[in-house]
């Protein structure tokens, strides 16, 4: 967004007035109190000590609690150990907790499990055992490449076990996408399963699998394959196993040894400003503390009580914080649900949450946004009176939809939690703390207790409140990414290069009169779909990868449900010209090459696309013609008469 477009939209969101303090009741009783931020401005890093020392179980203590000579690459807790399994459950169970509920899981055909905290232990140990079996060493990838079931939970935590560095890759991208991944993180085994449902019939997963590795040259030496939904799969001897013959009958007893602080946990993949998605490489104790801390903090988590929600894929960074690991370091009972939200009816989220008693829901704005268009009288059938707050993530939350899911969803008294973050920052870094901020519609309002986010000008000065810039991080972290995977260069040049000792998140950002932060989206080529990220370039690469394509531009427009849609303009080569189906093939490569998500909402043909002298791609004005609003300045193009070619070609 150009940032004056960006001044338009807070002006707009400057007159919202509306304060939600917490009651009184709530306040008294939160698990966050006002405290809790004069501590972690009096204790500065040593009050990530105290949490890293409160919520986890460290085999060894740390002897420093950051170390930060090699800025930017951080090392949180020197000198300790700890095992991230252990503390997600071994410890639960020797606590005397073995019997309370891990995760309560419903596939979408209505199938069920229910996991206690000592199943799931037994159940990571026997999946560790086997991975053992099939020769993963400590250090040794796993790409795993599964649906939302128990299994994928099982799969990472047994990853996290034996020191192996697991690499989700969500199960939207294509075979093309996870043979690029599987090759950066040079993979030696995969884990998927035979496919998932998917609106009321059986989706497929292995063949991507079969795909990916069908070309010589990769480092995979097994597959292990879940049945899910007993389709018939093709098989390679020697190569793949099933999870029921190599887990199910492994040894029960494995005893998790401790890793070092700083050991790679996991590598999870995200879209740049560039074509080649970035390996996001997080460790084990800053990620663990960072995550449990704003897991219990942000949702006024109560371990032994609530049911917690996050209806995250595990193929994104929430699925991983808030559903691999959080939940479980905390001791807390969590719903898993394979399915899609209109399976088989409209209202299946909220009988779930009335069925399994949800008390914390945590989800995004766009899942918001259409139950607001499916209407209230689909959730107001279900009593959700279980629900005591429900938190938001993804992308800006517009004030109606956060009144509606506060109203709707939360009976009117819930406190809504709008959450910022990146699969960079690992945890939350700017959340209200629902007993202690008076809540604002659409603002994720201050920074969470031991975190030094700013707003600065182009010069890389704070600016004052009522003004607008870039969003930064002034200090270290705990659960910060401590890199990219097999390229420090870039990880420098993309967060720490645009200014001075500071990471640059790549949003914009305003402080209002109050100093509250409003976040307004990315000011780079990323795009957010559906909460998702997406690079612009990636998917101009994908389109001139095909014959017909002479040259792409694609641009993020806004949209009403799905926040951002992506919008492609295409030069076709000669005789694509005359292809009456050239828009649908165009569309189908694109979801081959990168996956269905990738896909463009338009596609529009045009004879040229607007370039500066210097031939950079003008994506403001071609963002102009998506959204249906006039052009803008276009005098610094090469040729100023290009947008009106453009637009009597799009008249035709
Ligand atoms: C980008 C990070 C964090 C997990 C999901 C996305 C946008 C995320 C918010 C929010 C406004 C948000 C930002 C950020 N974003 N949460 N609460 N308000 N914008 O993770 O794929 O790494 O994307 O999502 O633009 O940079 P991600």
């Amino acid at each position: 967004m150009s940032a004056e477009r960006q001044g338009d939209a807070f002006e707009n969101l400057l007159h919202e007035e509306r304060r939600f303090p917490p009651s009184e009741e709530f306040a008294a009783n939160a698990v966050a109190q006002p405290s809790l931020y004069d501590e972690a401005r009096e204790q500065g890093t040593e009050f990530w000590a105290r949490q890293a020392r409160e919520l986890l179980t460290w085999e060894k203590d740390f002897t420093q609690t950051l170390d930060w000579s090699d800025a930017p690459f951080a090392k949180w807790f020197v000198g300790g150990t700890v095992n991230a399994a252990y503390n997600a459950l071994d410890r639960h169970v020797e606590a005397g907790l073995g019997d309370r509920v891990a995760i309560h899981f419903e596939g979408e055909p209505g199938d069920t499990r229910t996991i206690t905290y000592a199943e799931l232990t037994r159940e990571v140990k026997q999946a560790a055992n086997a991975f053992e079996s099939l020769g993963v060493r400590k250090g040794d990838r796993v790409a795993v490449y599964l649906p939302m079931i128990p299994e994928a939970v099982v799969t990472m935590l047994a990853c996290a076990r034996i020191g192996a560095v697991h690499s989700v890759v969500f199960g939207g991208f294509s075979a093309d996408a996870l043979r690029s991944r599987i090759d950066d993180a040079e993979a030696k085994l995969v884990v998927t399963s035979d496919g998932t449902y998917r609106r009321g019939k059986p989706s497929a997963l292995k063949p991507a699998v079969d795909g990916a590795l069908e070309k010589e040259g990769h480092t995979v030496t097994s597959v292990v394959v879940v049945r899910r939904n007993n389709e018939p799969v093709e098989w390679t001897e020697g190569r793949d196993v099933w999870w029921h013959d190599a887990v199910a009958h492994a040894s029960e007893e494995h005893t998790a040894v401790a890793h070092d602080a700083e050991h790679p946990l996991f590598i999870l993949y995200t879209s740049g400003t560039t074509g080649k998605p970035k390996g996001i490489l997080h460790t084990t104790g800053g990620y663990l503390t960072q995550t449990a801390f704003t897991h219990k903090n942000t949702f006024d988590l109560r371990p032994e009580t609530d049911v917690f929600w996050c209806t995250a894929d595990i193929g994104w960074v929430t699925g991983h914080s808030y559903v691999a690991y959080a939940p479980l370091v905390n001791g807390a009972t969590q719903l898993m649900y394979e399915g899609t939200p209109d399976t088989p009816h409209q209202g299946r989220w909220w009988e779930l949450i009335e069925k399994y008693k949800v008390s914390i829901l945590y989800t995004a704005p766009t899942a918001i946004r259409t139950f607001m268009k499916w209407g209230r009288d689909i959730p107001k059938k279900y009593d959700l009176s279980s629900i005591r707050v429900l938190g938001s993530v993804g992308e800006p939350i517009n004030p109606e939809a956060w009144m509606w899911y506060r109203e709707v969803i939360g009976g009117g008294k819930a406190p809504v939690v709008d959450t910022w973050w990146q699969t960079e920052t690992g945890a939350h870094m700017i959340a209200p703390m629902p007993g202690v901020t008076a809540a604002k519609p659409g603002s994720a309002q201050v920074a969470v207790p031991g975190i030094a986010v700013d707003v600065v000008d182009e010069m890389g000065e704070s600016v004052p409140n009522g003004s607008g810039g870039y969003l930064v991080i002034r200090e270290p972290w705990p659960a910060m990414l401590r890199g990219i995977w097999g390229d420090p260069q870039r990880f420098k040049d993309t967060y720490w290069s645009r200014f001075d000792a500071m990471y640059f998140a790549g949003d914009g950002a305003k402080k209002d009169d109050d100093g509250d932060i409003w976040l307004l989206g990315r000011v780079d080529d990323v795009m957010n779909i559906s909460g998702h990220r997406l690079s612009t370039t990636e998917i101009e690469s994908a389109l001139v990868s095909h014959p017909s394509v002479a040259e792409a531009a694609v641009v993020g427009a806004s949209d009403e449900t799905t926040g951002q849609a992506v919008v492609a303009f295409v030069i076709l080569r000669g005789s694509a010209k005359d292809d009456d189906d050239i828009v649908t093939t165009l569309r189908n490569h694109v979801g081959k090459e990168i996956g269905p998500i990738a896909k463009p909402r338009n596609i529009l043909v045009v004879p040229e696309l607007p370039k500066t002298r210097s031939g950079k791609i003008m994506r403001r004005l071609l963002k102009d013609v998506a959204e249906g609003r006039e052009v803008g300045d276009a005098t610094t193009l090469s040729d100023p008469t290009i947008m009106q070619q453009i637009a009597a070609s799009l008249r035709k």
